[in-house]
C-alpha cells in the first residue's frame, strides 16, 4: 500500500467514524479545496448579508427594532470572520479571499443581490433567508472539518435570533392594516424563491454533492435541506393568515412533505454567473467599506505590534 493510499484509508476512516478532521491531519488536496471554496463563499455571503438590510437601519419603525437590527447586521460580520479564519486554516489567506470578493471574482449567495424595498422586506430576509441558512447550516454542524463545525454552531445559535425577529417583524404587519398586511405579502412572495435556491441545485445538477457527501463536507442533499425548509415553512405562513407565496404548493399524502412548484434552474445558474439585480451597487458599497474601514485595521495593526514589541 503507497502512503497516500495509506493516508487516505485512515483519513476516510476518520470521517465515516464521524470523527473530525482537524488543521493539521493529513487530507487529501481536494478536500481541502472543496472546503476553502465552500467556506469562503459562506464567509462571502455572510459579509454580504448585511447589505440589503444595511439601508433600513435609519428607517426602523421604532427603537427596539433598531437595536434588533443593528445586533443582527454586526452578528452577520462577525460570522465572516469568523468563517474567514476557519478557511486561514486551510491556508486560505484572508487578504486574498476579501480582495476576490471585492473584485467580483468570488461567488456569495445571489439571495444577497436583491433589493429590500420595503420594511417587510428586512423581516423576510430573516425570517426566510436566514431561516433556510439555519435549515442548511443546522445539517452542516456535524460536517467532518473540526474548526468549520465549531464556527458554525456559534453562527446557528445566532441565526435563531435572526429568524426570531423577522418571524416577529411579519407576524405584527400580517395581523395590522390592510396596507401593513399588503406589505408582508408581498414581501414574502418576493423573497420565497430567493430563500429556496439558498440550498443550491437540485443535487443531480450539483458538480459537489456526490463527492462533498461522501467526505461529510455537506451532510444532506440540497434537496432534502429544500424540503425540511419547505414543510417547515408552509404551516407557519398559514398561521400568520398569509397566502402561500407559490400556488402549487400541496400536501403529498404519500411523501409527507408539501409538494412545491419547480424552480427555473436556468436562471438560477444565469444568477449565479452574472450575479442579481443589485451585484454592482453591493460590490461597490463594499469596496467603499473597505477602503473607509483601513485606519480602523492600521490602528488595529500598530497596536499588535506595539504589544508584540513589549512582550
Ligand atoms: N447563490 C449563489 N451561488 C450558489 C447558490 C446560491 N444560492 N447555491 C449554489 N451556488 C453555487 C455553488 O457555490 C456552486 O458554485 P461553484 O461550483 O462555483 O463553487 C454551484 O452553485 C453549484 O452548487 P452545488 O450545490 O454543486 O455547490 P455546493 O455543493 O457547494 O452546495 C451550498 C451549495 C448548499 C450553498 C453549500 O455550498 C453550502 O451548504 N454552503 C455553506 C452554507 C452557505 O454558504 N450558505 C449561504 C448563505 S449564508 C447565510 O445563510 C447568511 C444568512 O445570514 C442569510
Amino acid at each position: 500500500m503507497s502512503v497516500d493510499h495509506a493516508e487516505l484509508v485512515h483519513f476516510e476512516g476518520t470521517i465515516n467514524q464521524g470523527l473530525s478532521i482537524e488543521p493539521d491531519d493529513w487530507m487529501p488536496g481536494r478536500y481541502r479545496q472543496s472546503l476553502v471554496r465552500m467556506i469562503s463563499q459562506h464567509a462571502h455571503s455572510e459579509i454580504m448579508g448585511m447589505y440589503p438590510e444595511a439601508n433600513w437601519i435609519s428607517q426602523a419603525p421604532s427603537l427596539r427594532r433598531k437595536i434588533a437590527l443593528l445586533a443582527k447586521i454586526q452578528d452577520e460580520a462577525a460570522h465572516g470572520l469568523y468563517l474567514y479564519s476557519a478557511a486561514e486554516t486551510l491556508g486560505a489567506q484572508r487578504s486574498k479571499n476579501e480582495s476576490e470578493l471585492r473584485n467580483g471574482r468570488a461567488k456569495y449567495s445571489n439571495l444577497m443581490d436583491n433589493a429590500a424595498t420595503s420594511w417587510a422586506d428586512v423581516g423576510a430576509i430573516a425570517w426566510l433567508g436566514d431561516g433556510a441558512g439555519i435549515v442548511n447550516q443546522v445539517s452542516l454542524q456535524d460536517n467532518s472539518y473540526g474548526p468549520y463545525a465549531r464556527a458554525l454552531q456559534r453562527i446557528c445559535q445566532e441565526e435563531s435570533f435572526h429568524q426570531r425577529q423577522g418571524y416577529e417583524i411579519i407576524a405584527v404587519l400580517a395581523k395590522g392594516s390592510a396596507a401593513q398586511k399588503e406589505m408582508a405579502q408581498s414581501a414574502i412572495d418576493r423573497w420565497w424563491i430567493p430563500s429556496l435556491m439558498m440550498f443550491g441545485p437540485p443535487d443531480s445538477l450539483s458538480s459537489h454533492s456526490e463527492q462533498s457527501l461522501r467526505w461529510r463536507i455537506k451532510c444532506e442533499p440540497n434537496e432534502v435541506l429544500r424540503q425540511r425548509f419547505v414543510d417547515d415553512l408552509v404551516p407557519q405562513i398559514v398561521d400568520l393568515g398569509l397566502n402561500l407565496p407559490d400556488e402549487t404548493i400541496k400536501w403529498n399524502d404519500t411523501r409527507q412533505s408539501y409538494d412545491y412548484g419547480e424552480i427555473d434552474w436556468q436562471h438560477f445558474k444565469d444568477l449565479v454567473s452574472k450575479g442579481g439585480f443589485q451585484r454592482a451597487e453591493r460590490l461597490e458599497a463594499r469596496t467603499n467599506a473597505w477602503y473607509e474601514g483601513a485606519w480602523v485595521r492600521e490602528a488595529a495593526l500598530a497596536r499588535n505590534n506595539q504589544l508584540r514589541k513589549a512582550s
